[in-house]
């Protein structure tokens, strides 16, 4: 059983709030049942209808967060914060993970859900969905760097990366976008430049961008717009 109000904001079409409303207004039905209370639990394989419309409830879960510095993206750990623990009781039930990790210092866009295909096809190299940083250096970026990023970065270790933008934006700012994700690949690449990271954020995953609205550490639903830019 869950709650009406979870059921249909998950769906990213309304917030809580707006589900409250609704149902206030007698505009949420099971079958013939007028739902009263937004709190009120139905089964989870409900035919949840508004305004006499189906909704299709699913308990697959998209959030956005923008993830704060300070905290891992891990679903657990024995001594560091992590991402779901920024989360509601409700929401640590169901099973969400972090698509892709972002290193304990950076921040921005982090998607957490409970659906493993989505998850796989963005972070597979083979699908070729772009994540794009903004990241601040120490020394001057130039344009040799933006060559370098596009011939392909070979980092201190010796491991060579995939062709890669770099969009300068001030001396020591740029956008960085990346297919890949290998272990701070963003932090190794400048560094193998002798430009140091002293900031990041991830900006956007794919066609999905960071609401900016959203202060370090708050998170919300996807919208449906959202959902439709992620193929959902
Ligand atoms: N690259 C990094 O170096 N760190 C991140 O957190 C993400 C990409």
């Amino acid at each position: 059983m869950e709650r009406v109000d979870k059921l249909l904001s998950n769906t990213g079409r309304w917030s809580r709030k707006e589900v409250r409303s609704l149902v206030k207004a007698g505009r949420v039905r099971v079958g013939d049942v007028v739902i009263r209370d937004a709190a009120d639990k139905v089964p989870e394989e409900s035919v949840l209808l508004v305004d006499g419309e189906a909704v299709r409830v699913e308990t697959k879960v998209y959030l956005m967060m923008h993830k704060p510095s300070g905290v891992i993206s891990s679903t657990e750990d024995p001594r560091e914060k992590t991402v779901l623990d920024l989360l509601p009781e409700s929401y640590r039930k169901q099973d969400l993970f972090p698509v892709g990790r972002l290193d304990k210092d950076t921040e921005g866009l982090l998607l957490l859900t409970n659906d493993g295909p989505l998850a796989h096809h963005l972070l597979s190299p083979r699908h070729h969905v772009e994540k794009t940083y903004f990241a601040e250096v120490e020394g001057t970026l130039q344009r040799e760097d933006v060559d370098a990023f596009q011939a392909g970065i070979r980092l201190r270790d010796g491991t060579l990366c995939q062709a890669a933008g770099l969009e300068i934006l001030s001396r020591h700012t740029a956008l960085v976008t990346l297919q890949e994700g290998k272990y701070h690949q963003v932090k190794r690449m400048l560094a193998s430049l002798g430009k140091p990271v002293l900031y990041l954020k991830r900006i956007s995953m794919g066609k999905l961008r960071l609401d900016e609205s959203l202060a370090p550490g708050e998170f919300r639903p996807l919208t449906q717009e959202e959902r439709v830019l992620l193929g959902l």
